[in-house]
């Protein structure tokens, strides 16, 4: 059974240098918005970096106290002086610069008394004091303190008092909201950028397989399922997407991220942070353990996905035959198996989720645990600041989260390669030889087989040395039981592939000096099995664009397709609604009009006539007749009622030309041909 979403994913090496420079040469197009995109997500982790620092200068600069609150006996100038309304004021040191301050100690104006402020948050321990000294009375606001009691600020005052620490809040407030903002803006245009970026690669490499598959070999295509160039062209391009837009940036910001973190850590307390990165072995280990469980899991599902997916598809489209041959209950058992390896798979997946999820934020709370314990422990020892401790805890949690990105990226990158590995494989696959770009002019239309072999797989020789010529303007009819190798012939003279031994000949010109789409222009081929592309009729009938419209409805009404013009929609039909409901002579008949149309110089039919009735078979053969005239063709007829009027009849047998001559002469040598029309004419 073959699994057309499905894919062979072997996870290979996650870095080769070889691929890597054969992929950066797409994203070379693009590459200084590429340089533009990193050096953004690098200004960006830099302003992540920044906001628990801007928390911890707030704490500690303008929010912890006690803060100091000198008292002077007459009114400074300078300092935003409170008035206590007893001949005292009262100065936060910060709202006065140093020399200041230092010159009111070297001057004797600093009183002796002191105050401790007290915020209004902490006052509840100090009720009790409160309580015994009723000459204070707690109001909003804060506290200040001295040996005469607890003594309430107005909020008003303490506004006065504290203007400096005041300003500076708002100040870093502002700081913080301008960097919100600018993360915003820069966050904006960095994804904006990158997944540009990212979707114009996938363009191009897109474009790039697709044109490079529309020229190979059909021969590739005989060895290769159609599901594997239709994931070339999406899934794997997507995997590569993934590791420029995600991983390659990733990769940059993260390691600015932890190498920042780190060594900010270090610059706070650098035991404290060696004590954090002690655990690092133990979450870089977790996480790495998480993500190659995921994967694997991961992996499982989307096989499962992907076996499920193709075994509806075939179901679905095999239905008929399903049901015909009554083999529901087989195929549901079937799906029943699978459908059930799914279900497994996904729960096995959200399992490993739901236990390696928590057991990560375990780890990480850990290891906040650690920062709290040790860090408070430093805090009241006077070695550490409260608000580097709060900016400490939220470094560690910035910690985790690229290091899982990091291995996630591996997870990426090792996709990634395995993508490009595939996809330059396709491309590496050697185009159809286009030839030297030769045509002939004027172009009789004679053609030439001189002693040809030719074999699909090594050795197993379908055509042994055939040779036949058709003069221009005359008509070959090439007949023999199913399997000799006449499609093949037809296949060799428009070269779809290339044969071993011998010479085919167009006018004398060896066809491989041919430019192929000049070779190809000038033969229309009804072949056996019709193909119809999704458009309206006209469109089918006319794929060549300079076909007139006029000219296909000619071509329609020429074969008697009348079955067109009784359609709704006429020859406006859809093919993708009616494909299906064609009916295979309808089919035929459109391929008919289709040939007819492009005028060709050499008609070639493959069993053409053998799904058309034989009333309308005869229709066909009066107009095919017309058409034939003056041109050279080659019919390859099953019911040899339809070639008795061959100017050549050559009979296939056995890889080689086993008979040929007019109907009259085959008959009357009583050989194979003569056999096979005693046979159907029995
Ligand atoms: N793409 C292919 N790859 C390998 N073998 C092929 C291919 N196409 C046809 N054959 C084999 O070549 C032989 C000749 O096929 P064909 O030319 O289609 O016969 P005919 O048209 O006379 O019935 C058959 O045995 C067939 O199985
Ligand atoms: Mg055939």
């Amino acid at each position: 059974m073959s699994t057309p979403f499905h894919d062979d994913e072997v996870m290979g090496k996650a870095f080769d240098a070889h691929l890597m420079r054969r992929l950066i040469r797409f994203l070379a197009p693009y590459r200084t918005l590429f340089f533009v995109c990193v050096i953004l997500t690098m200004v960006l982790a830099g302003m992540q970096l920044l906001i628990p620092y801007i928390t911890k200068t707030a704490i500690d600069n303008y929010m912890t106290l006690p803060h100091s609150i000198v008292t002077l006996d007459e009114r400074p100038t300078v300092g935003n002086p409170l008035d206590l309304a007893d001949g005292r004021y009262l100065v936060e040191t910060g709202n006065v610069p140093p020399e200041t301050r230092r010159e009111w100690e070297a001057t004797g104006k600093l009183s002796p008394e002191r105050y401790l402020f007290i915020p209004a948050a902490k006052v509840a321990e100090q009720e009790a004091i409160a309580q015994h000294l009723p000459r204070f009375t707690a109001v909003r606001g804060g506290y200040i303190i001295n040996e005469e009691g607890l003594r309430a600020l107005p909020a008003a005052d303490l506004v006065v008092l504290r203007r400096s620490a005041i300003a500076g809040i708002v100040h870093l407030a502002m700081v913080f909201i301008f960097i919100l903002i600018a993360r915003f803006l820069f966050g904006i245009v960095q994804v904006y950028l990158l997944q540009y970026t990212g979707q114009r690669v996938m363009y191009d490499m897109r474009g790039n397989i697709f044109g490079h598959v529309l020229r190979l070999p059909l021969s590739y295509f005989d060895r290769t399922p159609v599901g594997r160039v239709v994931t070339r062209t999406t899934n794997d391009v997507n995997a590569i997407n993934e590791m420029f837009t995600s991983m390659l940036v990733n990769l940059f910001r993260d390691t600015f991220l932890l190498l920042g973190v780190i060594v900010i850590m270090f610059s706070f307390d650098w035991r404290l942070a060696l004590a954090v990165l002690a655990l690092f072995p133990v979450i870089v280990l977790a996480t790495w353990q998480f993500r190659n469980r995921v994967r694997v899991a991961y992996r499982e599902v989307r096989r499962q996905i992907a076996k499920l997916n193709s075994y509806l598809q075939e179901s679905i489209s095999g239905m008929r035959i399903i049901q015909v041959f009554v083999q529901e209950r087989k195929a549901n058992a079937r799906f029943a198996e699978i459908n059930r390896d799914t279900y497994r798979a996904n729960m096995h997946q959200l399992v490993t989720f739901a236990i390696f999820r928590p057991l990560m934020s375990l780890l990480g709370s850990f290891a906040i645990a650690l920062v709290i314990w040790y860090g408070g422990l430093n805090v009241l020892r006077g070695g550490l600041s409260l608000g580097a401790l709060t900016a400490f805890i939220q470094y560690v949690g910035m910690l985790f989260e690229p290091i899982l990105r990091l291995s996630e990226g591996y997870n990426v990158l090792q996709a990634a390669m395995a993508s490009a590995e595939r996809i330059f494989l396709l491309l590496d696959e050697k185009q159809e030889d286009r030839g030297t770009g030769k045509t002939i002019s004027p172009f009789h239309g004679r053609i030439e087989f001189r002693d040809v072999w030719f074999a699909y797989n090594k050795d197993e020789w379908i055509l042994k040395g055939v040779s036949f010529t058709a003069a221009p303007g005359e008509q070959i009819a090439i007949v023999g039981p199913t399997g000799e190798g006449k499609t093949t012939i037809i296949r060799l003279l428009l070269r779809m592939y290339p044969f071993q031994k011998g010479e085919i000949l167009l006018d004398g010109v060896p066809i491989e000096q041919l430019d192929i789409s000049y070779l190809r222009s000038q033969m229309a081929v009804v072949l056996q099995d019709v193909f119809l592309f999704s458009g309206d009729i006209m469109d089918n009938i006319r794929l060549h664009a300079d076909i007139s419209e006029e000219e296909a409805i000619a071509a329609a009404r020429f074969v008697s397709a009348d079955f067109v013009e009784e359609l709704p929609n006429g020859y406006k039909t859809k093919v993708e609604e009616r494909g299906v409901t064609l009916s295979y002579g309808e089919r035929q008949l459109l391929s008919f009009a289709r040939a007819v149309a492009f005028k060709p110089r050499v008609l070639v039919l493959d069993e053409a006539t053998a799904s058309i009735d034989s009333q309308t078979e005869n229709l066909i053969q009066k107009s095919l007749l017309k058409i034939m005239k003056g041109r050279t063709s080659i019919v390859i007829a099953h019911r040899l009622s339809t070639i008795r009027e061959a100017d050549k009849i050559i009979v296939l047998h056995k890889g080689k030309v086993f008979e040929s001559g007019t109907h009259q002469d085959l008959l009357a040598q009583n050989g194979l041909y003569a056999a096979l029309h005693a046979l159907q004419f029995a």
